[in-house]
């Protein structure tokens, strides 16, 4: 595209790296010293294996062993979780190995959340930040999925967040921007989304994505103020200064996903979902994901449920009390048939939990 003159709203391939390889992204959190980054090693192939005990006299079974690159979620293996000592650690890292080199991280404890940063032309903007549920039963049980729904507030950050773990955040992604400039000659244009981990010892990051998150996106566009086409065209065309700041509405979102019974481990395919579009439109909206339109009459469509996440639906609200109950309301009253989805997004019990637990009023 760029080699056809088209403005791109994205990072080149080259920044895109810190993405695609996550040994790439944690030797320049390396070399550039950006903060938060946890103990990593790289395990290039099996003569390297001994570095594995190093990492583990050191950190016990409390480390994270990963595929170097994209793996649809399904390359990443947390001690204590997938791995209990160091044998099986071992084993992961063989097999993991056939594919590629093996990143081992120090495991961060803490709550995760999502920050989205938007650059171009040597400035960028901070979106709301959210926090996705990726397991697919209440109360964070069950296998990951792709993201069963999530949430921000009315401040556009999370409850148990305070002003300086915000401004913490931030200055980890100016330090990735300044970093990649140095590294690729180039500035960066287009979506940074770190995952980050509220940590004891401040805010740390897990991995670095270069585009929106799902379901994270829905709960930052419906709410921009500007026209996201002008702040893409601004940002790829390097005149985003000429943009004072991102206006975002002040109100609290919550984003739920309608997967297939069974998702997803054992979707159950074909079945039939009824979505009254025209109701829900007067209090949220409505997404498609893996759906196929079987029939559409007076602002009704039947649709039916394919292999991955069906359909989504976002609410708003003054607080995260009146966005969750218009979601769940939506749910219930305009949503008809077979599928799966969490009631508790966000569930307010974890959340003073966690307020309490880091001293948040
Ligand atoms: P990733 O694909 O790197 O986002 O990893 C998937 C999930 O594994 C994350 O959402 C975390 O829950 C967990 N995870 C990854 N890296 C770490 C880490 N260093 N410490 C603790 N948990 C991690
Ligand atoms: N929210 C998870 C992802 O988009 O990778």
């Amino acid at each position: 595209l760029r080699k056809n003159k088209v403005q791109v709203f994205a990072p080149t391939r080259e920044q895109a790296k810190i993405e695609w390889s996550k040994a790439y992204a944690m030797r320049i959190a390396e070399k550039y010293e950006i903060p938060g980054a946890p103990a990593f090693d790289v395990i290039e192939s099996v003569k390297e294996l001994e570095k594995l005990g190093a990492f583990s006299r050191k950190f016990g079974t409390s480390f994270v062993v990963k595929a170097d690159g994209l793996m649809g979620g399904k390359g990443v293996f947390v001690g204590g979780d997938h791995f209990h000592n160091l044998k099986d650690a071992r084993k992961i890292t063989r097999q993991l190995l056939e594919r590629g080199p093996v990143v081992l991280q120090e495991k961060l404890e803490g709550v995760e959340f999502s920050g989205h940063y938007i650059a171009g032309g040597g400035v960028f903007f901070t979106c709301p930040y959210s926090q996705d549920h990726k397991r697919a039963f209440e109360g964070d049980k069950g296998p990951n999925t792709g993201g069963m729904g999530s949430y921000s507030d009315e401040s556009h950050s999370l409850p148990f967040l305070s002003q300086k773990d915000l401004s913490q955040a931030r200055k980890i992604a100016e330090a990735v921007f300044e970093a990649v400039k140095k590294e690729t000659g180039s500035g960066y244009t287009g979506v940074l989304y770190p995952a980050f981990m509220k940590t004891s010892a401040g805010i740390k990051w897990l991995e670095l994505n270069c585009r929106f998150g799902d379901p994270e996106v829905v709960n930052i566009l419906p709410i921009l103020n500007d026209d996201f086409a002008e702040v893409a065209y601004a940002a790829a065309t390097r005149k985003l200064k000429r943009i004072s700041e991102l206006e975002f509405r002040g109100v609290a979102t919550v984003v739920r996903y309608g997967a297939p019974k069974g998702y997803p481990e054992k979707p159950s395919s074909g079945d039939l979902i009824k979505i009254n579009e025209k109701e829900i439109k007067k209090v949220g909206r409505v997404y498609y994901g893996d759906a196929r339109l079987e029939k559409e009459e007076a602002g009704v469509k039947t649709i039916k449920t394919m292999e991955s996440r069906t359909f989504a639906i976002f609410a708003e609200g003054k607080n995260l009390v009146v966005a969750k109950q218009k979601a769940g309301n939506a749910f219930k009253s305009h949503v008809e048939g077979e599928y799966h989805s969490r009631g508790d997004i966000p569930d307010f019990n974890r959340i003073k939990r966690l307020k309490r637990h880091f001293g948040i009023k």
